[in-house]
């Protein structure tokens, strides 16, 4: 029977967890691969800490046992394992599909070594499918998006943000911040449209992890592909 689109991720987290060693920090990533990959590290019953990238993650690491730090309590992270929304070419990546993004950019960052983990579907030639997720303060949001539109614009994206909504509610992350999502098609210059986003006053940060991951693991029905940068 061909490996599910759950089976391929719970492969990558698994092959994950076996690059994690007693006594490191490990950033956690969130989302449903992330979840595996925190509940294999749970499993083996390393002596490490945890710092993980949203509330969710924090409260499934604790409940399987992990001991956990806060991202200023610890000097340095010596790994860290998390999904992605899409994986284009030299692991560029879009993140931010469970609205985590802020803090999961600021764990990868601080990062000695950054691993994603995902299913095959996940792999792209092309960033830009996934709708790029953006996250701006509260306050003028309105007005925020409008000076993305310019952004996007500026890197020839005609395309309008989207406030995220569930239960026709905006979605606010960990942080107390708002995610527009920007259906962009195809990102031709990520690099470009990272820089036009950041300098929109207003937007804390983007999905667009670029020149991060130092190694992607990836199930597929034929097992887990390693690929790098
Ligand atoms: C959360 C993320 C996730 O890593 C991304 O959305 C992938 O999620 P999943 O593993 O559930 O497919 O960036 O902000």
């Amino acid at each position: 029977m061909s490996a599910t689109i759950d089976d391929q991720k719970r492969a990558s987290g698994e092959a994950a967890a076996a690059l994690v060693e007693t006594g490191m920090v490990v950033g956690l990533g969130t989302g449903s691969t992330a979840a595996w990959f925190v509940k294999a590290v749970a499993a083996r019953g390393l002596d490490i800490v945890g710092v993980p990238t949203s509330v969710a993650t924090a409260e499934l690491a604790a409940s399987l046992g992990i001991r956990l730090a806060e991202l200023g309590q610890v000097k340095s992270i010596d790994l860290t394992v998390d999904g992605a929304d899409e994986i284009g070419p030299a692991l560029s990546l879009i993140k931010g599909g469970g609205a985590a993004l802020l803090r999961e950019k600021l764990v990868w960052e601080a990062s000695k070594r950054c691993v994603v983990i995902a299913d095959a579907a996940k792999r792209v030639k092309l960033l830009g499918q996934f709708p790029l997720p953006i996250e701006v303060v509260a306050f003028g949001h309105e007005t925020t998006a409008l000076r993305i539109c310019d952004a996007l614009a500026e890197c020839d994206l005609g395309v309008a943000p989207r406030l995220r909504l569930k239960d026709g509610a905006p979605v606010k992350t960990d942080g107390g911040n708002l995610i527009y999502d920007a259906a962009c098609g195809r990102i031709e210059e990520p690099a470009l449209l990272a820089a036009a986003l950041k300098s929109v006053t207003g937007v804390v940060d983007h999905g667009l992890f670029l020149d991060l991951a130092d190694l992607a693991l990836v199930g597929t029905p034929d097992g887990v592909v390693t690929i790098e940068p």
